[in-house]
């Protein structure tokens, strides 16, 4: 059944208004920020429109914002904080190594004991550090550039890798702008990154294994042959896209077959939807992984997990991987506690059971209702897209999804006690911290919205 667009506008008008006035401290202070922080923020993905909430604190799964508002947090950092905040456990690692010392530029024991637990779960026997998302696939590009003598690298339409450029090329690109059939367009995100660099970055769409064999073949045929496909094993930045049955396993033998490095992406499926990653959930085994986000516990910390014949590179120094901060000892010693302490199986059995009853309870909604919209979740992710038919990739996301609901939904939520990223492609990011109440309350805030989109 159809929605009503006027019904859709009105409701957003009146959830917007309302935000604005259980929001004036934040709006406050982004008088005062604006005046030393450039639009008011520390992070262009922190902006909104009139002002961003700034937050006070945080405790389990629960955010306050400096207006007193207490939300259940489903944005979590960006999916950072699968722990929940102020994590005793983390706390106590980080305030005991504090006391130690912070920062050394040398090496510590915890950065073995964290290589040793990644290297269990990501089946993956090197490991680097970095401090941050962009970092890892930043350094995972160039060691896959200096293993393969090649420039060019291969991604996915839409994927998010990143504020560096080689990855800044064809996200977030208006529907009639994507390319055809195996020529997709190779278009840089925002200003400021060089063409040269745009022109060596070519992209194919998610799940369709196919074009992408096509497309590594002209590649070559042109002696452009990539150095890497660097990719999500399942996209987090349309909502949640997942892989079709046999894609990942294509996409393994045709990387194979030409010599192409494939790297998994995991900064945000990692730590989140299983303790292995996509590589345990998929069982698909990259040459490369690249975390971040959950792995430091809210520790700016990241990771680059190599085999033996990838790292070789780095370990005879062809490539430098290097860094300051990489390996720094708060940020390792919130590693170890988080995937040590936090992130065991039994919170991973706990986020199973959360998020099974989440998207049961959204399912029902939607058939309640008959919105046009489905379900899609996997290990604490998850999301309700709002598309009347399935999103396979960004093309597909580009031309369903309703981008007006899904900024009704964000303002509808947040008015009622729910925190979700902003922004259209989102999806939440449960953590070990959450209750059936938590979620409970995120279902009956949809029937809520459900109920009004149809009064
Ligand atoms: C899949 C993926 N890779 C890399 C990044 C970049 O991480 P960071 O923001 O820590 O640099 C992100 C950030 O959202 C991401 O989602």
């Amino acid at each position: 059944m159809e929605l009503d667009r006027d019904r859709i506008r009105t409701l957003t008008e009146r959830e917007s208004g309302a935000l604005d006035q259980r929001t004036r401290a934040s709006g406050s202070l982004y008088e005062r920020a604006g005046l030393v922080l450039s639009g008011g923020v520390a992070s262009s993905y922190q902006a909104r429109d009139p002002w961003p909430l700034y937050l006070e604190r945080g405790d389990g799964p629960k955010v306050w914002d400096v207006d007193g508002n207490e939300l259940w947090d489903f944005h979590n950092g960006f999916g950072s904080m699968v722990q929940g905040h102020a994590h005793p456990a983390i706390g106590r690692a980080v305030s005991e190594r504090y006391g130690k010392g912070t920062h050394f530029a040398a090496p510590t024991e915890d950065a073995i004991v964290v290589g040793e637990e990644l290297a269990k779960r990501f089946r993956l026997p090197k490991w680097r550090y970095t401090n941050s998302g962009s970092e890892s696939t930043m350094d995972a590009i160039r060691i896959a550039r200096a293993l393969t003598g090649r420039d060019d690298i291969l991604k996915i339409f839409g994927s998010y890798h990143g504020h560096h450029d080689a990855v800044m090329v064809s996200i977030g690109v208006e529907y009639d702008q994507i390319g055809d059939g195996d020529d997709l367009a190779s278009l840089p995100y925002g200003a400021g990154i060089p063409q040269a660099i745009v022109d060596m970055t070519h992209a194919v769409h998610f799940n369709d294994a196919e074009a992408m064999d096509r497309k590594i073949a002209a590649l070559d045929a042109a002696g452009r042959k990539p150095a890497c496909v660097i990719m999500e094993a399942a996209m987090m930045n349309l909502g949640v896209v997942l892989p079709e049955p046999g894609y990942l396993d294509a996409v393994r033998e045709i990387t194979q077959r030409h010599g192409v490095i494939l790297i998994f992406d995991e900064v945000k499926t990692g730590i989140c939807i299983a303790a292995g990653g996509a590589v345990e959930k998929f069982g698909v085994e990259p040459d490369m992984v690249t975390l971040a986000k959950a792995l430091g516990g809210g520790l700016p910390t990241g990771a680059i997990g190599m085999t033996e014949a990838v790292a070789k590179v780095v370990e005879d120094g062809t490539v430098y991987q290097v860094g300051t901060y990489n390996g720094n000892p708060l940020g390792m010693a919130a590693a170890r506690a988080n995937l040590l302490e936090v992130m065991t199986p039994d919170a991973y059995a706990h986020l199973d059971h959360l998020n099974e009853r989440i998207l049961a309870g959204c399912n029902d909604v939607i058939a309640k209702y008959e919105l046009p919209g489905y379900t899609v979740g996997i290990g604490s992710k998850g999301c309700v897209t709002f598309s009347p038919v399935k999103v396979t990739d960004y093309k597909t996301f580009k031309e369903h999804q309703d981008a007006d609901l899904s900024e009704l939904a964000w303002l509808f939520n947040v008015n009622r006690g729910i925190f979700m990223t902003p922004g259209r492609e989102e999806e939440w990011t449960l953590s070990v911290t959450h209750t059936d109440e938590a979620v409970d309350h995120f279902v009956s805030v949809f029937a809520e919205l459900a109920e009004e989109l149809r009064a």
